[in-house]
């Protein structure tokens, strides 16, 4: 017996490690299908690492204290070795890291993914979601710019508008009667371990739900209705070499992207670094035009198209009602959506039409979300709400009513 070999026994004596290897890789047989849209969930396991390595090195050189951290920030930039690099890796992949999860859920919405019985894989999904939008939001204030500064101001401000209770709790929140240095600290506890260990925690029990009931594939079939003598699924392949392979792919291509953005246009134009915080924060200067970074425009926009106050609610109150609602809403998907099939190759057109129509109102309100509000915008704004709503709230009425293509017996490619 080679030295290897021993040495694996030596350890699965006392450590499920080859029983773990064959359980998730290269004997969990998923669905020989995937196509393009099943890259991402390994692409946000690989920002999450990157995200976790960069952070890591930056945390190294960055100070979080408010008479320090914007300094920091810019001696990481400019002495200290390859620092720049560490930044724009992690500042390009929380934009990454949106843009993955943000097509990973569309690819569940096409194919019915967190339909029964996935609907936990989904709800951790969800609250994967939530965690990674808490994780951006507490590190934006980190390099204490100024849009730093009055992003934060306007979010907890939101905290503020809830009746009653709203201003002891965003006192609570910022520590202190304004955003200060107690506020910097506390950001900088959740956003370097707190969130992070929730993130894994949830992210491996999302892994976990997805390897007990296995994957689904384009074509919504169940494989295990189909299995060979060995009680392998017909359809299936090993995920170890198949997919292994097959995903390292797309990591290149990713990878590709990635750096093109990280060393040529790290700012992404203003969207992925945004102007203003290239100032200190000055709590005496509102800059003229306050913007969320892009992944929390739709839901900015959202929160603005409320205009109008009800009896005792405020508009902002109630544009905050809305934009929680937005987020909370997705939570039922799985038992709003009563289609007999799950994917879109096997449902009819009401589906689809409403499916893209809720895409184009995401992306239009991600937009308007990044623009000063005029009276036409704030209308488009209002239209593209009731859109987003619609898509929700309508659809345990058009799913069952929609027509539907017979679902083969045999996924087909
Ligand atoms: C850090 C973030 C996340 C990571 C690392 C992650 C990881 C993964 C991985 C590795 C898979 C299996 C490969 C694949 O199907 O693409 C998967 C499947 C899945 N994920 Fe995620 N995920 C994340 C976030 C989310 C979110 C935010 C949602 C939805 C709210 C979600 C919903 C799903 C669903 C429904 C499946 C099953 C898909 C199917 O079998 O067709 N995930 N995830």
């Amino acid at each position: 017996m080679g030295m290897l070999s021993s040495t694996r026994d030596w350890i699965d004596a006392r450590f499920p490690m080859t029983k773990m290897f064959e359980e998730h890789l290269s004997k969990y047989y998923a669905p020989k299908n995937f196509n393009f849209w099943y890259f991402f969930g390994s692409l946000a396991l690989l920002v999450l690492v990157i995200q976790i390595v960069s952070g890591i090195f930056l945390t190294m050189n960055y100070k979080p204290d408010a008479a320090h951290a914007f300094a920091s920030v810019e001696y990481i930039m400019r002495d200290v070795e390859w620092g720049w690099l560490i930044r724009y890796i992690h500042s390009t992949g929380a934009s990454a890291f949106f843009l993955v999860v943000y097509l990973h859920m569309f690819r569940a919405m096409l194919y019915g993914s967190y339909k029964g019985p996935r609907e936990l894989i989904w709800i951790f999904g969800m609250l994967i979601y939530l965690m990674l939008m808490a994780e951006a939001f507490f590190g934006y204030l980190l390099p204490w710019g100024q849009m730093s500064y009055w992003g934060a101001q306007v979010i907890i401000s939101l905290f503020g508008a809830i009746p009653v209770v709203g201003d002891e709790l965003a006192l609570w929140i910022r520590g202190d009667f304004v955003i200060s240095d107690a506020t910097l600290n506390r950001f900088f506890a959740l956003h370097v371990i707190a969130v992070p260990l929730v993130l894994v925690a949830l992210v491996v029990m999302h892994i976990l739900a997805l390897h007990e009931v296995g994957s689904n594939n384009p074509d919504g079939v169940d494989i295990k209705k189909n299995k060979d003598e060995n009680g392998i699924p017909k359809d299936a392949i090993p995920f170890h070499p198949y997919y292994t392979v097959k995903d390292i792919v797309g990591v290149v291509v990713f990878l590709m992207f990635f750096s093109i953005v990280v060393f040529f246009i790290p700012e992404g134009g203003g969207y992925f670094l945004e102007k203003p915080n290239f100032e200190p924060a000055d709590p005496l200067k509102t800059p003229n035009h306050i913007a969320p970074v892009w992944y929390f425009t739709p839901f900015y926009a959202m929160l603005r198209a409320v205009t109008i106050d009800i009896g005792p609610l405020t508009a902002k109150f109630l544009g905050v009602v809305v934009m929680g609602a937005a987020v909370v809403i997705l939570f039922f998907l799985p038992w709003l959506d009563r289609s007999p099939v799950k994917s879109i190759r096997y449902r009819g057109p009401i589906y689809k039409i409403m499916l893209a129509l809720f895409v184009v109102a995401f992306v239009v309100l991600g937009w308007l979300g990044t623009q000063a509000t005029t009276d036409a915008k704030t209308l488009m704004a209002q239209i593209g709400t009731a859109v987003y709503f619609a898509f929700f709230l309508l659809m345990p009425f058009y799913t069952r009513i929609d027509r539907t293509l017979t679902v083969p017996d045999r996924v087909t490619g």
